[in-house]
């Protein structure tokens, strides 16, 4: 599906809420975090738009300054527009705004959607964490070694 890919806008964080919270609640991202992605990755904060201008998902890019990682922070796109290669935009355009060493993400194990995009870009599981995020649910991390190593 033909979509453009963008920096998003302060006003459309709300929107962004909404999203997330759909597809990760309990999990999901305050708006003051949203707010404060925004503030510190502006330019790592993207969203997919149609042509009429309607957000059909949104990706968020962080950068461990320390370290020099870049990491995928979330991604999603709304239900109804799946499987036509929006997630998959929305990534590879994150990836090419990355100046960093690697890129690393967690991800469910079962999440077999998300994982196959992540391994077609060139990312390979690097470890198995049972209990990441201190809530007993298990991810995976994946890492992409070299930003030139996108697949497609
Ligand atoms: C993951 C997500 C962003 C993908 O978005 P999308 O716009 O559907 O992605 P794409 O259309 O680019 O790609 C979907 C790919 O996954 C594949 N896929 C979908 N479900 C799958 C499954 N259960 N097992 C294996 N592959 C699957 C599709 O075949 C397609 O592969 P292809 O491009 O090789 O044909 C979307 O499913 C989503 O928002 N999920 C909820 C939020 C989420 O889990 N985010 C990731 C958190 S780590």
């Amino acid at each position: 599906m033909k979509v453009k890919i963008r920096k998003v806008e302060i006003t459309e964080i709300q929107e962004i809420f909404e999203i997330d919270k759909k597809e990760f609640e309990p999990m999901n991202y305050p708006l003051f975090v949203l707010k404060q992605y925004y503030d510190l990755f502006s330019d790592l904060f993207l969203i997919a738009e149609n042509e009429t201008k309607d957000i059909l998902g949104y990706i968020i890019g962080g950068i461990n300054t320390d370290n020099n990682e870049g990491w995928v922070l979330s991604v999603a796109t709304k239900i109804a527009y799946r499987g036509h290669g929006i997630g998959t935009q929305l990534c590879e355009a994150l990836l090419n705004k990355f100046r960093v060493d690697c890129v690393l993400l967690t991800v469910h194990p079962d999440n077999f959607g998300a994982i196959h995009i992540y391994k077609k870009l060139g990312f390979n599981i690097s470890a198995k964490k049972e209990n990441y995020y201190g809530d007993n649910s298990p991810r995976n991390i994946m890492k992409l070694n070299k930003v030139t190593d996108i697949k497609v």
